[in-house]
C-alpha cells in the first residue's frame, strides 16, 4: 500500500486536560478534517495503562470518558477509526513477534525506561517492553506518520528498527514509520510554570481537565502563579506563568502571542486573567456539555467503539496473517 495512514494512541487514564487539548486531541481534529490521509487510526491504548496499577471500575469508566470526550472535541468516527486496542488481539500477538526480535540493551537505554523505571522498587516487565507494545501498535496498521511528543521520538526510532529488523529476516512487509512532531506548544502548570500541565502532577490546581465547571475553571486562572509585575508582556524565560497563560489563549483563538499582548495592553493581570478564564470557558463549554450528552448514550458510543473495532480488525488481521505466513506459523 503507497497511501498515507496515520495512527495515534491515547491512554485512557483519567480526564484530559487543556494540555491534551492544545497538544494532542486539536491537533487531531485538525488533521483529520485536513483529509490529507487515506487512513487514520486513533486508539484508546488500554494495554499501555495498565502498565501502572489500575482500579477495574476506574479504567473501565476512563475508557468510555475518553471515547466520549474524544467524540465530544470533534473526532468524526466516519473519518478516524476510532479504537479500544485491547479489543484487537494482534496488537499483542505481533508485540511477542516483534519482542523476539528486540535486545535487552536496547530497552535498557531508551530515556522514558530509566526515568519510569527509577519511580518503583521492583517495576513490572510491562513497563519495561510497552514500547515493543508500541511498535506492534504502529505496525499493525503499516502507520506511516505518528504524531507524537518529543518524549516519544526514541520509542518511533525503535519502531523503525523493529520494522527493519522484521523486514530483513522475514520479507519486507512494513513501511518505515515518521514521526510528526507539532510545534512545540507545551501548555505548562497552572502552579508551577516550569513544568508541564499533566495528568500525574499531584495538585489538580495545575491543571485544566475538559469537564471542569466554569467556577472551576475561573478558580485555577484566578490563582495560577505568576509574577509581581502587572502588566501583560511575552517573555517565556522571564515571565514563565504569564507567557503560559499567552500560549493557551494563542492556542485556543488562534492568534500570534504579539496579537493577544498588544490586545491585552490596558489590562492588568487580574483582568487579564478573567479575559482569559472566559475564553477557555467559551471553548470547553460546548465540549462539556456534549461530552455528558453522550455519556448519557453508553448505546452509541458503543457503536461507535465496535465499528472502530471491525475497522481496525480488518485493517490488523490482514497484516497479521502476512506475518504469521512469512515467520513460518
Ligand atoms: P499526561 O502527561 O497528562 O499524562 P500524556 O503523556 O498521556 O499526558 O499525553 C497525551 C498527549 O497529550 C500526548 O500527545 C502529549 O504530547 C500531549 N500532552 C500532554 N501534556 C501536554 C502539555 N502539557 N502540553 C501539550 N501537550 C501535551
Ligand atoms: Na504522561
Amino acid at each position: 500500500r503507497g497511501s498515507k495512514c496515520i495512527l495515534s494512541g491515547i491512554q485512557p487514564t483519567g480526564i484530559p486536560h487543556l494540555g491534551n487539548y492544545i497538544g494532542a486531541i486539536k491537533k487531531w481534529v485538525d488533521l483529520q478534517d485536513a483529509g490529507t490521509h487515506e487512513t487514520i487510526l486513533l486508539s484508546i491504548v488500554d494495554l499501555h495503562a495498565i502498565t501502572v496499577p489500575q482500579e477495574r471500575e476506574i479504567i473501565r469508566e476512563n475508557i468510555v470518558g475518553m471515547a466520549a470526550c474524544l467524540l465530544a472535541c470533534g473526532v468524526n468516527p466516519s473519518k478516524t477509526i476510532l479504537f479500544q486496542q485491547s479489543t484487537i488481539s494482534q496488537h499483542t500477538e505481533l508485540a511477542w513477534i516483534l519482542s523476539c526480535l528486540c535486545t535487552m540493551p536496547r530497552l535498557e537505554c531508551l530515556p522514558q525506561w530509566k526515568e519510569k523505571s527509577q519511580k518503583y522498587q521492583e517495576p513490572g516487565v510491562g513497563l519495561f517492553i510497552y514500547p515493543i507494545l508500541q511498535a506492534a501498535d504502529i505496525l499493525l496498521y503499516k502507520a506511516t506518520e505518528v504524531p507524537v511528543g518529543e518524549d516519544q521520538v526514541h520509542h518511533l526510532e525503535l519502531a523503525r528498527h523493529l520494522a527493519k529488523a522484521f523486514n530483513r529476516k522475514y520479507g519486507v512487509i512494513f513501511p518505515r514509520p515518521v514521526e510528526i512532531i507539532g510545534e512545540v506548544n507545551r501548555i505548562k502548570s497552572l502552579r508551577d510554570p516550569n513544568s508541564k500541565m499533566s495528568k500525574s502532577e499531584a495538585n489538580p490546581m495545575g491543571r485544566i481537565e475538559l469537564t471542569d465547571s466554569s467556577d472551576e475553571i475561573y478558580e485555577k486562572i484566578k490563582k495560577s502563579v505568576t509574577d509581581f509585575t502587572p502588566h501583560i508582556s511575552y517573555d517565556s524565560d522571564q515571565r514563565p506563568g504569564v507567557s503560559n497563560l499567552i500560549q493557551i489563549h494563542a492556542a485556543l483563538t488562534g492568534q500570534s502571542c504579539e496579537q493577544i499582548v498588544q490586545e491585552s495592553a490596558g489590562l492588568d493581570k487580574v483582568a487579564y486573567k478573567s479575559r482569559l478564564a472566559e475564553i477557555v470557558n467559551e471553548t470547553l463549554a460546548p465540549i462539556k456539555t456534549e461530552t455528558a450528552r453522550l455519556l448519557q448514550d453508553k448505546h452509541y458510543i458503543s457503536t461507535v467503539m465496535e465499528q472502530g473495532r471491525d475497522k481496525a480488525n480488518m485493517i490488523a488481521s490482514k497484516t497479521y496473517s502476512q506475518v504469521k505466513q512469512l515467520v513460518g506459523f
